[in-house]
């Protein structure tokens, strides 16, 4: 590969963006705009009795007022599908204001659409609404015992349990046994950038959706089922996106509201979710426990590992997000049993949220491993180390590349793990209790469902665009696209533009699961390889050209000129070929068909997380030091964007151990901190000294361009690996997330 592959390619948008020149989907100039505002439900369980619009219709500058007695109807909802299949993906299979009923806190009931915001916002303050009231079920406790299987999870892509082996013999035959129960409380994305959409019918039966969108193509087709319309009618534009984090991986109401608004008020309209609204338009990761039941050997070997999950879905949909999946594979486990178990509540359906269910899958699996050390007297890492398995433990076939070990070894060498005293409470420095703790890091490789496409077009003065219908929601993805391109086609970056942000474009899955910059980055690398071979093949097939004659497969592309590899001074470049054959410009397809689920090989992502805490002995107050992870995402295509997302995933790992925590009031059924101010993530005055390293391993049996991803797996084990840390400096032990300070008084 040449040296645009793995560089410090600074982000080709980022000049853009800092000079706030990126256009976001609010933000999009349209004439004749109106603005929409969302009225939302005030209790979270009943119906509508009354709804009176008199005074809000009269209010300056309001053009419509729309309840479910005078919205048009959706045509059908789809089903619910992760995005991954390329297909329509609502969030929900439930679409609001069709009827009376409430169903959850925050459920739109009305919308506003005014000449400006502000109008449009008081005149939804003059709504009377009337509710008869039921009281809701918020919180998992409040149904325990109506817990059931479901058959599938997560869109019917996953089972609702599995077992292998005889978990409850193994079990009853271990040396030790470690048996924990965490709980998780529900957290929520917080994206800079809310939900926003922007809706222009063109025509009756020509929309464009400006939205801010993991996937502009899922948006497509899931307002084509909504509203009734072909896909040809419908394109979704998403030049910028300011965040994401699972929020926008699915499509939600906003996008479809906005349309049915604009088609009905016959003109644009806006429709922009407030802080408040993203709590409980968006979906968010729900509350959940796990019980981990480990047994092993006297010498630390896993002989056994049950694993349940219980957690809060809605009334519609059997949601759980996939926390099984990691543990289930991370060790040596002969007999294993997970099953997930769902409770409805009067809620919007949860939703992916960054490192979707191995973020607290594996702190559960962490955390009890870290217990299991302990009993055994030996280093956790050590322990790590014995059960470390060379196949899947699942399938029994080989990782199609692992780095576990190499990790560790480096994170080890990185924090200085081996001067460590194992005494927990053996570290003080005046107040503060001085611990550290480690995990694993696993995250499993997600192949989307369909055939990925981009397209690869070289103009005759050597540059190139290359397209694929992804959005850039701030992993980096159009950098390290160009430099792809660039190194397929023998380019330097600045001669390759990368053109994403829409649905006219090829079509490329949701970026979801870490699996966003594989799929377009094989589709991507497909392309421009054809369109250079094709270059290659007519040069050498053209008598005028100085390669005429030779094998094709020893010419190979520098800068832009195809050159015999053993003779570089032999060759021209692709604009020489191009102009003297009078052709201005070239264009290939490419796509990449990803291979099967059961392919001879296990797939999955490693890596090690280490944490230094201070904890206040008085105050309880948790500091975190350092944190050093070391992860093995296969190639690393940006060294800079890869570590910015790797370390952005260790800091969301530690909001989750120490600070986010979405509170429900279960009286009204509503969340009670939902806004900036009083959900807590990490600032930089809590950010440490985070260091983050790669162990390179290309690993071209997942994709072309050997990559695993790097967008979950920094946060997967970094909450445990704080947890850990925080009972080495304590001695006591923590189930709950986040880590308050209470729970160290
Ligand atoms: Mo990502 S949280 O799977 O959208």
């Amino acid at each position: 590969m040449s040296p645009a592959i793995g560089a410090t390619l600074n982000r080709v948008d980022g000049r853009f963006k800092v000079r706030g020149e990126s256009r976001y989907s609010a933000e999009v100039s349209v004439p004749n705009l109106t603005h929409a505002v969302v009225v939302n439900a005030k209790i979270a369980s009943g119906r509508i009795t009354s709804i009176d619009t008199t005074e809000a219709e009269r209010a300056e500058g309001v053009l419509a007022v729309f309840t479910h007695r005078n919205l048009n109807r959706v045509a059908t909802v789809p089903r619910l599908l992760p995005s991954l299949a390329g297909l329509a993906a609502p969030g929900q299979t439930f679409f609001p204001m069709q009827d009376e009923t409430i169903h959850y806190g925050g459920q739109p009931v009305a919308i506003v659409v005014a000449d400006t915001i502000e109008r449009a916002d008081h005149a939804g303050t003059l709504i009377r609404i009337e509710y008869e009231t039921r009281p809701p079920i918020t919180l998992v406790d409040q149904a325990r015992e109506q817990a059931y299987v479901p058959e599938r999870i997560f869109g019917g892509l996953l089972p609702g349990h599995g077992s292998r082996g005889d978990v409850a013999k193994a079990l009853a035959e271990a040396e030790v046994c470690v048996d924990a129960t965490f709980r998780f409380a529900p957290n929520h994305h917080n994206p800079i950038e809310p939900g926003a959409s922007t809706a222009v019918w063109d025509d009756v039966d020509r929309l464009t959706v400006y939205d801010s969108t993991q996937g502009p193509s899922a948006v497509q087709f899931t307002l084509a089922e909504l509203l009734g319309l072909p896909p040809i009618s419908i394109r979704v534009v998403s030049h910028a996106v300011g965040g994401s984090f699972g929020s926008k991986a699915m499509v939600w109401h906003h996008p479809a509201l906005a349309a049915l608004a604009a088609r009905q008020v016959g003109r644009p309209v806006r429709l922009v979710l407030t802080r408040e609204q993203m709590f409980t338009s968006c979906g968010h990761r729900e509350e959940q426990e796990q019980r981990i039941t480990i047994g092993a050997g006297a010498d630390g070997r896993i002989t056994a590992l049950r694993h349940h999950k219980l957690s809060l879905t809605s009334p519609f949909d059997d949601w759980a997000e996939p926390s099984l999946q990691s543990a289930a594979v991370a060790y040596v486990n002969p007999n294993y049993e997970g099953i997930y178990h769902l409770v409805r509540g009067n809620t919007i359906t949860p939703t992916f949220m960054r490192a979707p269910g191995e973020a607290s899958g594996m702190f559960a699996l962490e955390c009890a491993m870290d217990e299991l050390a302990e009993r055994i007297g030996i280093d956790p890492l050590e322990l790590r180390m014995r059960n470390y398995s060379d196949t899947d433990p699942e399938s029994g076939k080989p990782w199609s590349s692992s780095g576990l070990r190499e990790c560790f070894q480096r994170a080890a060498e990185l924090f200085g793990w081996h001067d460590r005293d194992p005494r927990p409470g053996s570290r003080r420095e005046g107040q503060w209790l001085i611990g550290s703790g480690l995990a694993s890091a696993l995250y499993p490789v997600t192949q989307p469902v369909n055939p990925q496409r981009a397209r690869a077009r070289l103009y005759n003065d050597g540059t190139a665009v290359i397209e694929a219908g992804v959005s850039e929601f701030g992993t980096g993805v159009f950098t390290a696209m160009t430099q792809v391109a660039a190194d397929a086609l023998g380019l330097p970056p600045e001669r390759v533009r990368f053109v994403g942000g829409s649905s006219d474009l090829p079509n490329i899955t949701a970026a979801v699961g870490s699996a966003g910059t594989s799929a377009v980055g094989s589709a991507v690398h497909l392309a421009a390889c054809e369109l250079r071979d094709q270059l290659i093949r007519r040069a050498v097939g053209d008598d005028h050209s100085p390669l005429h004659g030779s094998d094709p497969s020893r010419v190979e592309v520098r800068d832009g000129k195809m050159v015999l590899r053993d003779r570089p001074d032999v060759g021209e470049t692709y604009a020489d070929l191009m102009h003297r054959t009078m052709t201005p410009d070239v264009e290939v397809l490419g796509t990449w068909n990803p291979p099967p689920q059961d392919a001879g090989y296990g797939v999955h992502t490693f890596g090690a997380q280490m944490a230094e805490v201070a904890v206040d002995a008085d105050l309880g107050v948790v500091r975190v030091r350092r944190m050093v992870g070391v992860f093995a995402p296969g190639r690393v295509l940006n060294r800079k964007t890869a570590h910015s997302q790797l370390m952005g995933g260790m800091l969301w790992g530690l909001g989750q151990a120490l600070l986010e925590a979405t509170r429900m009031d279960p009286r009204m059924g509503r969340w009670a901190n939902a806004s900036l101010a009083d959900y807590l993530v990490p600032v930089n005055a809590d950010a440490p000294d985070v260091v983050v390293d790669t162990v390179e391993m290309p690993d071209e049996k997942v994709n072309p361009i050997g990559i695993k991803g790097v967008g979950e797996i920094g946060v997967v084990g970094a909450a445990a690996a704080i947890a850990n840390a925080v009972h080495h400096a304590t001695g006591r032990r923590q189930y709950e997330l986040p880590i308050t300070l209470e729970k160290l008084l």
